[in-house]
């Protein structure tokens, strides 16, 4: 482990280090307009939803760290009070990566990235045709964090008009994750496309689980199992009965085999089998039944 102060080290690296351990980040991308009307698009993923009532988002266009100046977009969203957040799909990603060019001030993103300006209904600053969901918003309040290069300038904005395209809604009429296709920023030049690595932890708040701490020792330092494992198991709200165990071992002919081979680390190892296909009470029964078979 090493272990690190900021003052320590450079903003560069500080940024590097915070960027890659913080991710993966949603991403907003934000659109603008000038003054004189010029519009501005550009990505921000130091961003998130805070609030549901009222509806908040906020992003962070930071003062850049190599020379101290900051971006048109908090020059615009300070001036005009108005944002539009469009969010991103993977189909969108690399004209999404082109827009953070750093065009010159009045310089239409939208041109240059190729997208569709489609005109918003209550604010100023255009929609992106292409994003699945478009927020517009009024800038409530924008905190500045530092005066230094890095610093990030919080843009508080309200959600006054909300647009879904039908084609990421399910049956029900929400949306549905996997046909949203959301990307997300990590470290570098990386990127997560959640479509691709989705899986689903069952809320602990249905089920109350006997916890980690009830699970029998020689499991819980068993190194077969890690951390992930360890949550499912506690995640059980009651063991398997001897009797159900019983019956499972008698029908179940490779974890039979298992047990006879009398190899405690092979037991857990079918365990951990069925936890990778989320059956724990068929693990629970593999782990507990050495002491019914011998
Ligand atoms: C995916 C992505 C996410 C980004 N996130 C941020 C961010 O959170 N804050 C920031 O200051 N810049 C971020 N950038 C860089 C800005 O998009 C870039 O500086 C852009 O040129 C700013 O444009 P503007 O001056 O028109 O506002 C990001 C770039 C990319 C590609």
């Amino acid at each position: 482990m090493i272990s690190i102060e900021p003052k320590d080290i450079t903003s560069a690296k500080l940024q590097g280090y915070l960027q890659s351990s913080v991710g993966p980040r949603p991403i907003a991308f934000a659109s603008t307009m000038d003054t004189d009307g010029n519009p501005n698009l550009s990505p921000f993923s130091f961003f998130n939803v805070f609030s549901s009532n009222p509806p908040i988002l906020i992003f962070s266009p930071a003062r850049r760290v190599r020379d101290n100046t900051i971006k048109h977009t908090l020059i615009n969203a300070d001036a005009t009070r108005e944002v539009v957040i469009n969010v991103v799909n993977y189909d969108i990603v690399q004209q999404v990566s082109l827009s953070s060019t750093e065009y010159a001030d009045g310089i239409n993103e939208f041109l240059k990235s190729g997208l569709t300006m489609v005109p918003s209904d209550i604010v100023k600053p255009y929609r992106v045709a292409e994003s699945p969901v478009q927020f517009e918003c009024k800038v409530n309040d924008i905190i500045q964090l530092g005066t230094e290069g890095g610093a990030g300038n919080l843009i508080i904005c309200e959600v006054v008009k909300i647009h879904i395209d039908e084609s990421v809604l399910d049956e029900n009429g929400s949306i549905d994750q996997h046909k949203i296709d959301l990307v997300s920023r990590m470290g570098g030049n990386w990127y997560s496309r959640s479509n691709q690595g989705l899986f689903e932890v069952p809320k602990p708040l249905t089920t109350l689980g006997i916890g980690v701490d009830e699970i029998p020792q020689f499991i819980r330092e068993s190194p077969v199992f890690n951390g992930n494992d360890l949550g499912m198991l506690g995640n059980i709200e009651a063991l398997p009965t001897r009797e159900e165990i019983d019956i499972f071992v008698k029908e179940n002919f490779a974890v039979k085999g298992v047990l006879s081979a009398d190899d405690i680390l092979k037991q857990h190892q079918k365990a951990k089998e069925y936890l990778n296909n989320h059956d724990v009470l068929s693990a629970w029964k593999v782990l507990l039944a050495k002491g019914i078979s011998s």
